[in-house]
């Protein structure tokens, strides 16, 4: 009876170390800190050091690298599809609404990616490097570090439709905010915290006109300086900076200008205006460990979002184009 009752048992055992073994072979298909290890181990410091290099050259592209990483990520995941440039026959992301004249950073993104092909050939992803790129900016700026997960694989598509319905856009009030970072698992929290990168990095006139001129939350002293750089009609390009107190420091400045009504972009100071995510700006305001924390985490959740990896996609040579 014992031994019937066991051997009854034999293939329901089997079948589930048959499972276990599958979510174990699964969970290896996922991210890791550790995905180069072997394949390429100095090719995080190889990131680190172009990045250092990009940035002491010009502290503002510490901040573009990040805002390529977000633009890559909020369309159809983290898979460097922004990074594809438009040929006779392909459309990328490039001319987007949010993207064109504005994303900026190709060209260190090919410096790295020339360095680190030389380095171990055909092995790491333009996605990877744009997640690295992110985290040693925001560092190189003052700001937290975090661990980068790896092992994203680069995509051989891109979605201009996508990007410009999937990247929000400045004059999006709250609701509408905490729907587009909803869209992508991102909690309110997430958004608020990730709303932080606007502590680096400029914005062009076109982006913020219309709150100069038909906004009453916004300080007095500082529309009147920003208008004499951004008039009701010309001066699109000129630049002003999302944080006018410390424009190249990743620190919480951005959340104590929204407490003045000092927020660049309409969407900026809507996480300021009375609704559900004051507190929020309250709490990072007065504690920018908590900020850096929050936001360290909510980047690791960002460029978790759907990687290509495994045998999908490819690894691209050039980043500009697939193989
Ligand atoms: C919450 C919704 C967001 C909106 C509506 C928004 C919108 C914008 C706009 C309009 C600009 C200026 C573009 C220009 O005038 O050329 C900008 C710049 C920037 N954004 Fe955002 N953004 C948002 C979230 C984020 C997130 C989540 C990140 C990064 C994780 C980010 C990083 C940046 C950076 C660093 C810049 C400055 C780039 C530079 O100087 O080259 N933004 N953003
Ligand atoms: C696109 O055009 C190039 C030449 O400009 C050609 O080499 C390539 O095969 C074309 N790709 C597709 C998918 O048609
Ligand atoms: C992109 O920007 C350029 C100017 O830099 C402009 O000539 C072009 O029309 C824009 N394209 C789109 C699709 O908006
Ligand atoms: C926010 O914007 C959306 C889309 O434009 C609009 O439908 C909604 O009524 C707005 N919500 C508030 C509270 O103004
Ligand atoms: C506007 O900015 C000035 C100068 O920085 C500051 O003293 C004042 O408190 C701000 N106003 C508001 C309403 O926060």
């Amino acid at each position: 009876m014992a031994s019937l009752y066991s051997c009854s048992l034999a293939p329901t055992i089997a079948f589930v170390a048959w499972l276990f073994l599958l979510l174990v072979g699964m969970s290896s298909a996922q991210l890791s800190t550790n995905f180069y290890s072997t394949s390429c181990p100095n090719v995080l410091s190889t990131i680190k050091s172009a990045v250092d290099s990009a940035v002491s050259n010009e502290a503002r592209m510490g901040a573009s690298l990040l805002r390529l990483h977000f633009h890559d990520c909020f369309v159809n995941g983290c898979d460097a599809s922004v990074l594809l440039d438009d040929t006779a026959n392909f459309t990328g992301e490039k001319t987007a609404r949010p993207n064109n004249n504005s994303l900026r950073g190709f060209d260190v993104i090919d410096t790295i990616k020339t360095q680190v092909e030389t380095l171990c050939a055909r092995t790491v992803s333009c996605a990877d490097i744009l997640a690295v790129a992110a985290r040693d900016s925001v560092v190189a700026l003052g700001g937290p570090s975090w661990n980068v997960l790896l092992g994203r694989r680069d995509s051989t598509t891109a979605s201009l439709s996508a990007a410009n319905s999937n990247i929000p856009g400045p004059q999006l009030n709250l609701s509408a905010l905490l729907t587009a970072f909803s869209n992508k698992n991102l909690n309110a929290r997430d958004m608020v915290a990730l709303s932080g990168s606007h502590t680096i990095g400029q914005a062009k006139c076109s982006s913020f006109r219309a709150r100069l001129y038909n906004e009453n939350n916004i300080n007095s002293s500082f529309a009147t300086s920003l208008r004499a750089n951004c008039p009701s009609s010309g001066g699109n390009d000129n630049l002003s900076p999302l944080d006018t107190t410390s424009p190249t420091t990743f620190d919480n400045a951005y959340y104590k200008n929204l407490q003045s009504l000092k927020g660049l972009l309409h969407s900026d100071q809507q996480l300021f205006s009375g609704g559900s995510t004051n507190a929020q700006v309250n709490t990072y305001s007065s504690n920018s460990a908590t900020f850096f924390t929050d936001f360290a985490n909510a980047m690791v959740k960002m460029g978790n979002l759907s990687p290509l990896t495994g045998t999908s996609g490819q690894i691209r040579t050039n980043c500009r184009k697939t193989n």
